[in-house]
């Protein structure tokens, strides 16, 4: 896996352009769920990967992969978006915001693949995939962005506990605060499994 063949993988997804304008990615964002019957680790190594919503019903742990240097001192983002609510073929409560959170620092080599943990609380908490009762599967879209200086004082006037997470708009929420990306990404598919309400 390499930041161009993920960028191949959201083009063949069509998440470039349903999601985004374009996508050229520095780094390699690993996803790591822990099952939420098992406790076992659920890595998420290749985009496009079926899970379940027993593998995706935590939030994840984020890790970054990088030969860029300078983002050790960087301060980043973390989106995760459906695309395909209520389901792929009718987007009409498309984006749902499943993940929002500022703040993420690197916490050891970015080279070997580095945790991004927090030091602010999420903007907008995870909500675990639940795709209703005869969907096809739903792409789920993890994204990461430079965070500017400016981002807290703006984005929590945009986004907070009140703020609906359907019909969200990330195109929009990235240019009215200034986030610079995405550097890097990755998306899962997820489907109702038969134990959707
Ligand atoms: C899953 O990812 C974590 C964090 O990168 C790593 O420590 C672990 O070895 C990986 N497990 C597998 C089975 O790849
Ligand atoms: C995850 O586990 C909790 C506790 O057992 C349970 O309440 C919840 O329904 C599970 N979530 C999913 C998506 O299965
Ligand atoms: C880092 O550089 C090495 C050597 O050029 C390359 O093989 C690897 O894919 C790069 N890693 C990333 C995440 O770009
Ligand atoms: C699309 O989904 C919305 C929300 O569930 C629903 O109100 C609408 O009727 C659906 N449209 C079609 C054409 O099925
Ligand atoms: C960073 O990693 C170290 C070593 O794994 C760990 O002890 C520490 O708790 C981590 N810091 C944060 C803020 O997660
Ligand atoms: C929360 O976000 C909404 C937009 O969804 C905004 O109208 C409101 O002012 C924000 N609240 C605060 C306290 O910033
Ligand atoms: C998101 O907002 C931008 C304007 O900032 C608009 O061009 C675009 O069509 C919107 N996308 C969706 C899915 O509504």
């Amino acid at each position: 896996i390499t930041p161009e063949s993920v960028a191949r993988s959201f083009a063949d997804a069509k998440i470039v352009p349903d999601v985004l304008d374009s996508f050229d990615p520095t780094g390699l964002l690993n996803v790591v769920y822990a099952d939420n019957s098992t406790g076992a680790p659920v890595n998420l190594t290749s985009p496009g990967t079926h899970l379940t919503r027993q593998q995706t019903a935590r939030r994840p742990q984020i890790f970054l992969t990088t030969n860029q240097t300078t983002f050790a001192e960087q301060t980043f983002v973390l989106a995760m978006i459906d695309p395909d609510a209520p389901t792929p073929q009718n987007t009409s409560l498309g984006q749902v915001r499943h993940f929002l959170a500022g703040g993420l620092q690197a916490n050891g080599s970015l080279a070997e693949g580095a945790a991004l943990v927090n030091n602010t609380p999420a903007l907008s908490d995870y909500i675990s995939p639940a795709p209703p009762a005869g969907s096809d599967p739903h792409r789920y879209i993890l994204l990461l962005f430079v965070q500017p200086s400016s981002f807290s004082a703006t984005a929590s006037n945009l986004v907070n506990a009140s703020t609906p997470i359907l019909n969200f708009n990330l195109s929009r929420f990235v240019a009215e605060t200034g986030l610079e990306g995405p550097i890097a990404g990755t998306y899962f598919l997820t489907g109702p499994d038969g134990n959707a309400t």
